[in-house]
């Protein structure tokens, strides 16, 4: 049962109830127009302490193909925030306004904090370096849908492994299906943490490589989820500009690919790509960005609990 529960982590559904989101994405996906007026009346607040383009509008056009209606903040300056309200007060008023919250912070935890004092649902939608779960059932409802499954995937995720909380949710939320396997592409200062190393692939005898070159491993790959340097989570400026084209997916990188192995990327990309790739029938992040909006209704659908 999903109805009123929060959103915080990918691990907070269990296979079973991410399986009941996904079906529902799918359906939505394929009939849009049956779901026009399921959520008549209720409201989403988007509470966005840091800058977005797919999560929010994919958030706000899901409510409102879904009838609803929505409320909120881009930019916090335009709100109490800037007076110095707190994370607690702010969701306890929201949630006296709306029915369901969606909140991106850039501080670790922030969602988990909201839920505390909040009376309506939570949907972390990304806090700093750590966990982005709808950006997780996005992912795994384009895979589902291209590949018809979530098992026996050999899945490459390559860049900023260290700061990309996409990358951190998907191999949480891969690593519970069977047979998968991860080859970790980035640069030594930006590998992934060590708790999800030790903690999820190790922990659970997940196969794992991490490898510095993407040319030596494209060839195995079944999915290949590129991601961008996370330029704002960097200390040092110096440091950003040496790594930040350490990948860069080209047409001549992708004749050692699989036929069908496809491109994944969470978005928005900075060099990461070339655009040549894009005509590729391989690339399929802007799919995946069409796919994030219709299992982002059914996700407001399951925890507003409506049928
Ligand atoms: N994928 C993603 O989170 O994109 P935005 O930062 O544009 O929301």
């Amino acid at each position: 049962m999903l109805k009123g529960r929060h959103l915080l982590d990918p691990m907070d559904f269990s296979i079973q109830e991410t399986y009941e989101v996904l079906k529902l994405g799918k359906e939505i996906s394929n009939n849009p127009e049956k779901f026009t007026h399921l959520c008549d009346g209720k409201i989403l607040a988007t509470l966005f302490y840091e800058p977005s383009t797919r999560t929010r509008f994919s958030f706000e056009a899901a409510m409102l193909r879904l009838g609803g209606s929505v409320i909120g903040f881009s930019e916090p300056s335009s709100s109490s925030v800037a007076k110095g309200e707190s994370i607690a007060d702010t969701i306890r008023t929201v949630a006296c306004y709306a029915d369901i919250v969606a909140m991106r912070h850039p501080k670790e935890g922030s969602a988990r904090v909201a839920s505390l004092y909040s009376e309506v649902p939570v949907i972390n939608a990304g806090d700093g370096g750590h966990q982005h779960p709808t950006q997780t059932l996005t992912d795994l409802l384009t895979i589902n849908c291209v590949k018809g499954d979530l098992s026996n995937k050999v899945i490459g995720v390559c860049g900023d492994l260290k700061f990309g909380r996409t990358v951190h949710s998907l191999i949480k939320a891969m690593s519970r299906y069977e047979n998968n396997k991860f080859i970790l592409i980035s640069p030594k200062e930006l590998s992934v943490p060590d708790y999800i190393t030790k903690e999820i692939l190790t922990k659970n005898n997940i196969e794992f490589l991490e490898v510095e070159k993407i040319d030596d491993v494209i060839g195995q790959l079944d999915i290949l989820y590129m991601t961008r340097v996370q330029r704002e989570r960097f200390f040092n400026e110096e440091e950003y500009l040496r790594l930040k084209d350490s990948y860069i997916l080209d047409a001549a990188k992708m004749k050692n690919a699989k036929e069908d192995m496809m491109i994944l990327h969470p978005l928005p990309r900075v060099n990461e790509i070339a655009y040549e790739v894009d005509v590729d029938p391989r690339a399929c992040y802007f799919k995946q960005a069409k796919y994030g909006m219709y299992v982002r209704m059914a996700l407001i659908l399951k925890l507003l609990g409506v049928k």
